[in-house]
Formats: C-alpha cells, structure tokens, sequence
C-alpha cells in the first residue's frame, strides 16, 4: 500500500495486525445478533429476487482510462445502473420477500439517507403495501424528492442513521409495520451477496475487488461471495477519513461508535458499522482505505469525464481509493471497483466538477 497510514489492513482472524494498530484479542468480537449468511443463502436470494420480478444483472465493464492510469486490468461493477440507482435494490427485496402476509400488510419502515430509501419504496410497491423512510437531517433533498417518487413517505429526523432508525423503530412498533434494517441483517447481507455473485461470474478469478462500506452490508456481502469463491482474490473496503467506521472498529475488535462524522459521501456516513457486519467483515476482507471527501469528488468527475459513468460521492469511493493509491493495484492485475450507486444530487454534481482537484 502506498499510504500505510490511510488503511486499517487485514484484520481478519487469519491475519496478524500490523505493528501499532489494536490486536483482537480471543473473545473480543461480539458475537452477532443474529445468524451469519451462507453463499448458499447469497444463491436463494438471487432466486427469490427474481421472483420477487427481479434486479438488473448490473453489467461489470472494462475502465480503459483506469487501466491505463494503473497499468492494470481495471472493470467497473455497475451498480449504478441497478433499479433505484443502487444496489440497495438487493438486499431491500430480499428481505421484504421473506415477511409474510400479515407483516407486509402492516407496511415497511425503515431509515436511510436515501439509496435505502428508495430499495424499500420499490419493494413496498411490488409487494402493494406502504413504505415509510426516516431519513437523517443531513439527507439531500434530491435524495428524498427520489424516495418520494418511489411511492415512499418521507419522514426527516436524526443527525444520524441510528437517530432516524430509533424513530423507524418506534413507528414498527406502534403501527405493527416490518422494519427492514439498512444493513445489519442476514437477509440484508445475503440480498447484497447476490451482486458478488454476478461479479466473480463475469469476471471469473479477480485479484482485487475494492467494495464502498457505510453500514458495511455490501462489503460483508460480496467479501463473502468472492472469498468464499475466489480465495486468491483480496477484498478492500473504502470508506471516508471522515467517516472510518468500520477502519476503527477492525483497529479497536469491536464495533465502535464515532463521535463526529465529516464526510458529504452521504451514502456511506454511518457512525457505527453493524454486529453482523462487522464480524463479517472482520473476517473476509483484507483491510479498510481511507479516502479524503476531495479524492472522492475527484473520482466522481474522473468516472463522468474518463469513463461516462454517472456515479454519487459513496458510489465512487472505490474508485476514489484506486486513483488516490489509498487501495494498490498491482501491475497486470484483474481489478474490479464496484461502483455502489448512481444518484447524484445536482449539489454533488457541481461540487465534484468545480472544487480543487475536481479531476483531469
Ligand atoms: C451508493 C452507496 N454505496 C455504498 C453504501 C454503503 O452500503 P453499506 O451500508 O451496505 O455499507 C450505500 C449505503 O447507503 C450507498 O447508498
């Protein structure tokens, strides 16, 4: 790596801390609340979401001017181009599938900053119930006006995605609504999984995939699929130096909690990763970059103008840790940077091509 300082590597159990950082002692980890996913649970939800009237197979394209920066084989996963702009799609529908009939009645609740939001809109529609999204104080208003157009309620409260799931959970409650969690759940994991899947089929034996971790559920869900499928391969996460969640709590053997958040990547501002997340993460990915709030903007305006992707601040941090060198791709390898999400704000968008090092 060329910017040791920036990343928390290999934390998993079959790795040795690097000199400094916090080693996990025996028993550290809690143990998560639920049960752990199965690559034979990421297969059934591929099934069940294409019963459930299906997903886009996102498509995993070659990045020429990537590649040709890194002088390595870089492809895009695309999940930019997924159903509601991201892959949140996956794991929304995948858990609302499994509610039966008097829990769907009874309406979906959930908390997101947006990307969440519209995944359980769009469920809530095929399942022909009602959605309810709390939405932190610091969502954008693109964001919910898009949550909004899924069909779904908009309720805006909390600084942050747990204040605004405190709320969601209160409202399950009281209404008897199903409350689908963002990210900390088997079914969440395994839905997100599905995109893993579609990735080490279209690019059979990578060896470096670089996933965007907020709550850390797709992280733990394509780390899962590719390790479990392509041991040879390492699996990155990025996440901002504003906002290193999951790079703190892999340092300290626990799931840790912020104090202070300072990142406009909204999709992937989360204070605390999940238990089950973390666990998962824990033990399949290779280490954790960082990445500044600029590199991060400068690889939105890099996929728009290099490669004519549209992507928001949270979807290009993959990208952002390969161009920054956060993430190292060494020579000749086959890379794939998932892109997690397409839904760019106008804010974002002129933000990522005027401000200091908006890109080439
Ligand atoms: C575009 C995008 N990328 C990444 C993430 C992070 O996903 P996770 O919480 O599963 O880590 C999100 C979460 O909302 C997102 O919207």
């Amino acid at each position: 790596m060329t910017h040791p300082s920036r990343h928390a590597p290999n934390f998993a159990p079959r790795g040795h801390p690097p000199s400094g950082a916090a080693a996990p002692g025996p028993g550290a980890v809690p143990a998560p609340t639920g049960p752990s996913p199965t690559l034979a649970d990421v297969y059934a939800a591929r099934e069940r979401l294409a019963g459930a009237g299906g997903v886009v197979h996102t498509p995993c394209i070659p990045c020429e001017a990537l590649s040709e920066k890194l002088g390595a084989a870089v492809h895009l996963k695309l999940e930019s181009l997924q159903l509601a702009g991201a892959f949140k799609v996956r794991g929304a529908l995948n858990y609302a599938w499994q509610l039966n009939a008097a829990e769907r009645a009874g309406g979906l609740v959930t908390a997101s900053s947006g990307s969440h939001g519209m995944a359980v809109a769009l469920a809530a529609r095929r399942l022909g119930t009602t959605a309810t999204v709390f939405m932190p104080e610091f969502s954008s208003p693109h964001k919910r006006r898009r949550v909004e157009a899924y069909g779904g309620r908009v309720v805006v409260a909390g600084a942050d995605y747990y204040q605004a799931f405190a709320r969601a959970r209160e409202l399950a409650a009281e209404r008897g609504a199903a409350l689908i969690p963002a990210f900390d759940h088997p079914h969440i994991v395994a839905g997100q999984g599905t995109a893993g899947l579609e990735l080490v089929e279209d690019l059979p034996s990578p060896d470096l995939v670089v996933v965007p971790v907020g709550g850390g559920g797709l992280a733990a869900g394509v780390a899962l699929v590719v390790k479990s499928l392509c041991p040879g391969a390492r699996v990155w996460g990025v996440q901002p130096a504003g906002a290193p969640s999951l790079a703190r709590s892999l340092e300290a053997g626990r799931p840790v909690e912020l104090d202070r958040l300072d990142t406009l990547a909204d999709g992937i501002r989360v204070r605390r990763p999940g238990d089950l997340t973390f666990a998962l993460c824990r033990r399949y990915l290779d280490g954790v970059a960082l990445v500044s709030d600029p590199d991060i903007f400068s690889a939105v305006a890099f996929l728009l103008r290099q490669a004519r992707v549209v992507a928001e601040p949270a979807g290009a941090a993959a990208v952002a840790a390969l161009l920054s060198g956060a993430v190292n791709a060494p020579p000749g390898s086959r890379v794939v940077a998932v892109v997690s999400g397409g839904n760019l704000s106008p804010e974002a968008l002129e933000r990522a091509l005027t401000c200091e090092g908006g890109g080439p």
